[in-house]
C-alpha cells in the first residue's frame, strides 16, 4: 500500500503522453490519495435536482466514508448536510430516497427543520443550547438543475464553470424535468479508467455498434484531437445552433482542465440515441427550435459527464467504491408532463445507452483485469484518438501534486517532489 509521498514520486516521474503506472490504478493507497485529495475535496456532482421537486424529499449520497442528505427546503432552496446526527452520531437518514416535513433521528428521535437547524430534543436539561446543535453543512450548489456537493472544509473556485453551465444549460430545461429511468451499474475497474475510457472514441467502432449508428467517433467531431482541430461540419453545426441561441461552441476551463462543453452533431442528422435516429421523446425538454440538435457533451471531473439532446438530457454519475471498483449511474431525463406510453417508450428511450454502458463496463474490466498482470507497463495514446486521456492524466496528476505539494491550488507548483 503506497505511502502519499510514494504517489507524488510515481506522479512526478511518469511519462507523459502514457497510460498511468501500474499501482495508479489499482493500490488501495492510491485509492486512499485519490479520495482525500480530489474525492474530499472537489465540487462533486451529485443529483439532478428534478429528484427532489417538492419540499422535505431527500437523496442519500455516498462518496467514500461520507453520506451526505440532499434535501429540498419549504423554501424551494436545495441543501446539504452530513448524514449523521448532531446527538449522538446515528445515520439520520437511513434510506436511500425520501420525504417528511422535518429530518427525524430514527435513535431518539432529535428533530432538525429542512435548514439542518435542531428543531427539538428531549430532555438535553436547562443549559442545552440547540443552535449549537444543528446539521453540519456540505457546500452545495444548484447549477441550472444540477447539484453539486464539495465535503471540503473550504470549497474550490466553482463560479467559472457554474457561469459557462448556467449559459450552456440554458436551452436545457432540467428543473422543468424528470427521472425517466436510472440504471446503477458497478465496474469492476479503477475510477480512473471508467474517465478515460469515456475520454476517448477509439474504442467505439470495435465495441459499441448501436452508440455507433449516431454517435461520431471521428476525433475531430468530439474534441479528441490532441492538435485541438475540429472538423469543419461540428463549426457548421455550432453556428447553426448558436443562431438560435444555444451556446455549442468548443469550452474548456483554460485554468484546471476540469469542465469543457460541446455540442456535436450526430451522424446523417441523427436527433437521438435510438436504433433509427429518430427522436425518442416527442416532447422535448429543451427550447431548442430543431430535432437534430446533435449533442451538447459536458464533463465535469470528478463527478459526471453529460449528453444533452434536443429531446432529453442523460447524466452519468461517476463514484468510485474501492480501488478496482466505480459506480456508475446514469439517469434519463424526459420533460416533466411528458407521458410514457405517450410521449416516450423507456425501451426505446434507454436501450442505446443500456447496451452502452455494458459494452464500456466490459471493456473496462478487461482494462483492469490485464493492468493487474506483472507484465503491463504504461503505454502511449494515440494524439488522434486519446487527447481526451492525454488530458484527463494531465488534469488528474496535476490536481493530486497540487493538492500534496501545496496550498495554492489554481496557481503554479511551488514545492518540488523529493
Ligand atoms: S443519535 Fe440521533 S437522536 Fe440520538
Ligand atoms: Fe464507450
Amino acid at each position: 500500500m503506497l505511502r502519499e509521498s510514494e504517489v507524488l514520486s510515481l506522479l512526478m516521474r511518469r511519462t507523459p503522453a502514457h497510460s498511468l503506472e501500474q499501482d495508479l490504478y489499482c493500490d488501495a493507497g492510491v485509492f486512499e490519495v485519490d479520495m482525500e485529495k480530489i474525492w474530499y475535496r472537489e465540487w462533486v456532482f451529485a443529483i439532478p435536482a428534478c429528484e427532489i421537486p417538492k419540499a422535505g424529499e431527500f437523496v442519500v449520497h455516498e462518496i467514500g466514508a461520507y453520506s451526505v442528505v440532499i434535501v429540498r427546503g419549504n423554501d424551494g432552496e436545495i441543501r446539504a448536510f452530513h448524514n449523521a446526527c448532531r446527538h449522538r452520531g446515528s445515520v439520520l437518514c437511513k434510506t436511500k430516497k425520501g420525504r417528511g416535513p422535518k429530518l427525524v433521528c430514527p435513535y431518539h428521535q432529535w428533530t432538525y427543520e429542512l435548514d439542518g437547524s435542531l428543531l427539538w430534543a428531549r430532555d438535553m436539561g436547562p443549559d442545552f443550547v440547540a443552535s449549537d446543535h444543528g446539521l453540519m453543512s456540505v457546500h452545495c450548489r444548484n447549477v441550472s438543475g444540477m447539484v453539486y456537493i464539495c465535503l471540503a472544509d473550504e470549497a474550490p473556485e466553482f463560479e467559472d464553470f457554474a457561469a459557462e453551465a448556467a449559459r450552456y444549460l440554458a436551452p436545457h430545461d432540467l428543473e422543468n424535468s424528470k427521472v425517466a429511468f436510472e440504471s446503477t451499474i458497478i465496474e469492476k475497474g479503477n475510477w480512473k479508467l471508467v474517465w478515460e475510457n469515456n475520454r476517448e472514441c477509439y474504442h467505439c467502432s470495435g465495441n459499441h455498434p448501436s452508440l455507433c449508428l449516431t454517435f461520431p467517433d471521428d476525433p475531430r467531431a468530439i474534441g479528441n484531437d490532441d492538435s485541438g482541430q475540429l472538423s469543419g461540419l461540428l463549426e457548421t453545426h455550432v453556428a447553426r445552433c448558436e443562431a438560435v441561441g444555444a451556446p455549442s461552441a468548443h469550452k474548456e476551463d483554460p485554468v484546471r482542465g476540469d469542465w469543457r462543453f460541446v455540442r456535436t452533431p450526430l451522424l446523417g442528422a441523427g436527433e437521438s440515441y435510438t436504433l433509427d435516429g429518430k427522436v425518442a421523446v416527442t416532447k422535448p425538454n429543451s427550447s431548442i427550435p430543431f430535432k437534430d440538435a446533435g449533442s451538447l457533451l459536458k464533463y465535469k471531473y470528478p463527478g459526471c459527464w453529460n449528453h444533452f439532446l434536443s429531446d432529453h438530457a442523460l447524466i452519468f454519475r461517476v463514484t468510485p467504491i474501492s480501488a478496482t471498483e466505480t459506480e456508475v449511474c446514469t439517469k434519463w431525463l424526459v420533460h416533466k408532463d411528458a407521458v410514457e406510453g405517450q410521449d416516450y417508450d423507456v425501451k426505446r428511450l434507454t436501450e442505446v445507452w443500456l447496451a452502452t454502458n455494458d459494452e464500456d463496463r466490459e471493456v473496462v474490466e478487461n482494462n483492469q483485469r490485464g493492468i493487474l498482470s506483472p507484465a503491463y507497463r504504461p503505454g502511449p495514446y494515440s494524439p488522434t484518438h486519446e487527447g481526451g486521456n492525454i488530458q484527463f492524466t494531465d488534469w488528474y496528476a496535476e490536481t493530486i501534486v497540487r493538492a500534496i505539494t501545496g496550498p495554492d491550488r489554481r496557481g503554479k507548483l511551488t514545492v518540488a517532489a523529493e
